[in-house]
């Protein structure tokens, strides 16, 4: 029998709190966060606006600037990204793994051309030569479809429309070929044809070099096409996960189900998550109990005074839900 060593395993996370200090108290914009990440596994992460998602990711890429606090263990390849010291993280990010920001602005740098920028990122950590660089920043910038991109290599960010800074930023992330893309709402600002060709990338790239993908996106379409599992996040907290057809054919959380909303499940394409009634709790305030509570049509007595645990109901399914046997059972919204 063959033991797969899981310290060879891609990305584990366990734990991950991350607070600010703000005006109000201190708030847990990411509260004991557990996920794995396998490689060449695509994980889809989905919650409404304020749930967590970006400080999630940014607390594994460890960007998150003081005051904010981050505890937790985040293992890549069995080395804790948390713990290791700044110099060796260097490193890593941007070579073996990659981001992929939320505002591509706040990732680019406004003082240096886009071509630049992507030859600095190989230039970092790559032993190509000047010519090779200049050659596969062209390369980059064709794959994610920027026009004349001859030309574009020396332009900057600001000359650049926000699909087309969108795409730059995509072409610095991929320019080293990551093991570990961390991708928030990376085709958001794009055309449906873009998107679709970046997307295809992203899954060439899974395939040919195994690479794990977290990415954040509101589209169920995408998670659907895309997407081997998912998570989804609630008030900072992962309160669903499992595979994408499981999850969509029948989700155990009440506020999954309600994200799905009106999805007709065979026909994704292009939808995007539904919104819920009510509005997510104040994260320097959370309510007593499970934090959905106050919004959830199943709650009962318990839900109110006890926090449930993210707990495994099945293999590879896991359920924050005191509930979610009824849930599953429960009509199919449609
Ligand atoms: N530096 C910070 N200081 C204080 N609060 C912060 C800081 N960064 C994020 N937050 C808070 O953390 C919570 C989660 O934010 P996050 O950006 O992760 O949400 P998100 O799920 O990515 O939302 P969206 O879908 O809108 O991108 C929000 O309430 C946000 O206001
Ligand atoms: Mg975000």
């Amino acid at each position: 029998m063959t033991v797969i060593a899981t310290d060879s395993a891609g990305l584990v996370v366990r734990g991950l709190t991350t607070t600010f200090e703000t005006s109000r108290g201190v708030a847990i914009a990411a509260a004991d966060v557990d996920f794995d990440v396998a490689p060449g596994e695509v994980v889809g992460l989905v919650g409404e606006s304020g749930s967590g998602k970006s400080v999630t990711l940014r607390s594994i890429m460890r960007l998150i600037r003081e005051p904010g606090k981050v505890s937790g263990r985040v293992e890549w390849q069995g080395r804790d990204l948390v713990a290791m010291p700044e110099e060796e993280l260097r490193r890593i990010r941007g070579s073996e793994i990659a981001m992929i920001f939320q505002e591509p602005m706040t990732a680019l740098n406004p003082v240096l051309p886009v071509g630049l920028q992507i030859e600095e990122n190989l230039m970092a950590h790559t032993r190509l030569s000047a010519r090779e660089r200049r050659a596969r920043a062209l390369e980059l910038m064709n794959i994610v479809g920027i026009p004349a991109a001859e030309r574009r290599l020396d332009e900057y960010p600001h000359q650049f429309s926000g699909g087309m800074r969108q795409r730059a930023m995509i072409a610095i992330a991929l320019a080293c070929s990551p093991k570990l893309l961390l991708a928030d709402e990376p085709t958001t600002a794009l055309d449906v044809t873009i998107q679709d060709q970046i997307l295809k990338l992203l899954l060439d790239l899974r395939d040919r070099l195994s690479m794990s993908v977290v990415l954040v996106t509101h589209d169920l379409g995408v998670v659907a096409a895309t997407c081997d599992r998912m998570a989804v996040m609630y008030a900072g907290r992962i309160v669903e996960t499992g595979t994408v057809a499981e999850v969509f054919a029948r989700p155990r959380h009440p506020y999954t189900r309600g994200l799905l909303g009106s999805v007709p499940r065979s026909n994704v394409a292009r939808t995007m998550l539904s919104s819920i009634e009510g509005t997510p709790p104040s994260l320097t305030n959370l309510p007593q109990g499970c934090s959905f509570h106050p919004r959830c049509s199943f709650a009962a007595a318990q839900c109110l005074e006890e926090r449930p645990p993210l707990e495994t109901v099945a293999r590879g399914r896991k359920v924050a839900c005191f509930r979610q046997e009824v849930v599953a059972k429960a009509e199919a919204i449609l």
